[in-house]
């Protein structure tokens, strides 16, 4: 028997080796495989050595397949694993009680009134769900204005929406989204100057004011998403002053690029601005300096966590907020449009939607993100096991 077959035929039995019953995983397969390999280097030691040589020519290093032979050493090779407590799970709360929405083109995902919320997180939360971040979207006619003065209403669906969920679930960890983009009517992430420019001073007071109720009602942690200039250290000195930085997060959407992702997003939340684009607040796709210096503003202004957006258009992006922010934790969103493609891509046909959004997901982990917020979390709850 030639060294090629004896291997082709070891590779054969290595699949197809039934297991004796009443014996732990693998004990019955590694030790065929160990009688196996000693026939082999017996054999070796008469056969003619040309395969081995060709297959370790040159340094020893060359061989690395067995540090991955096995499933369990496989994970072993990366140096995150991906876990439950890694995923932040996107929540819209609409200001209908009884709101149930689909979203056509956010996958599976709807936009819920209050009175939907308890029901639709119980079983998630069994399975394992540690975090949520919540997006108001204000739907009744007229709730809108200049000011975004509905983000911070005591009765709107965010601050009755923290105030349930605390009470409901008292191990969630609640993130909440702090924009005005979902309450002004402009549709913009600021109060606007007469030219239609964001003026950043009172873009700036409004936030950090909209980030306070939500602290005050219960936010473990609140993530502006505007990025008006200088808010992180707005929100973190008025969070000292009402004597509650000490118990509340704040996680910056330190480097958030503009572009056609978040599409899905605006059309769950009603959120795209009335007229021009957000390419002068939101970072250019190609300035990897500018989310660099975003990013070492944001530590400096008190952020306890930076985050990347999108995730893996930015992989590079979020090995920079690693390397700059190696000091504190680094999320990352897989945000909308990232979703909606692996769907689309799914159902077309091009790969297995599991197999995508572990591949993806764990590319995001890889490149340093310790905190992922996904659409994929309840699935990710039926798929991991730890
Ligand atoms: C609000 C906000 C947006 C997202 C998070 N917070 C939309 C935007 O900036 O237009 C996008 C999230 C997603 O696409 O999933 N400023
Ligand atoms: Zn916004």
């Amino acid at each position: 028997m030639s060294f090629s077959s004896l291997v082709q035929d070891l590779s054969i039995r290595d699949g197809n080796t039934p297991r004796r019953p009443q014996q732990p995983r693998g004990t019955a397969s590694a030790s065929t495989i160990d009688d196996r390999a000693s026939h082999i280097s017996r054999a070796m030691s008469y056969a003619s050595t040309t395969a081995t040589s060709v297959s370790i020519a040159g340094d020893i290093s060359s061989q690395l397949h067995g540090g991955y032979h096995h499933p369990l050493a496989r994970s072993w090779q990366a140096e995150r694993q991906l876990t439950k407590s890694m995923l932040i799970y996107p929540l819209f709360i609409s200001d209908i009680e009884d709101d149930e929405t689909l979203i056509p083109s956010l996958p599976g995902q709807h936009r819920r009134g209050l009175s939907k919320l308890v029901a639709f997180l119980e079983p998630l939360v069994r399975k394992g769900l540690r975090s949520v971040i919540l997006f108001g979207v204000p739907l009744r006619p007229g709730s809108k204005d200049a000011l975004g003065t509905a983000a911070d209403d005591p009765q709107g669906p965010v601050i009755q929406g923290i105030r349930l969920l605390r009470q409901r679930f008292p191990q969630l960890f609640i993130v909440v989204d702090v924009c005005l983009c979902e309450y002004t009517s402009h549709g913009h992430c600021g109060i606007l100057r007469d030219d239609g420019t964001l003026n950043n001073q009172l873009s700036v007071d409004r936030i950090s004011d909209v980030a306070i109720a939500y602290a005050r009602a219960g936010a473990h942690c609140v993530a502006p998403s505007d990025m008006n200039d200088g808010r992180i250290r707005a929100i973190k000195l008025k969070l000292i002053e009402e004597g509650i930085a000490h118990k509340t997060l704040l996680m910056s959407y330190a480097a958030k690029f503009s572009g056609c992702l978040y599409g899905p997003f605006r059309d769950a939340a009603g959120s795209s601005p009335s007229f021009g684009d957000r390419k002068c607040y939101q970072l250019p796709p190609g300035g990897r300096g500018l989310a660099r210096r975003a990013i070492v503003r944001d530590i400096g202004e008190g952020a306890d966590i930076i985050m990347v957006k999108p995730a893996s258009q930015y992989l590079d992006i979020i090995s920079d907020a690693k390397e700059l922010g190696k000091d504190l934790p680094v999320a990352a969103y897989h945000v909308s449009g990232e979703f909606a493609m692996v769907h689309a891509a799914a159902k077309a046909g091009v790969f297995d939607l599991k197999t995508m959004a572990f591949e993806v997901t764990e590319g995001i982990v890889r490149a340093g993100a310790t905190i992922v917020i996904s659409y994929f979390t309840p699935e990710f709850l039926d798929w991991l096991d730890n």
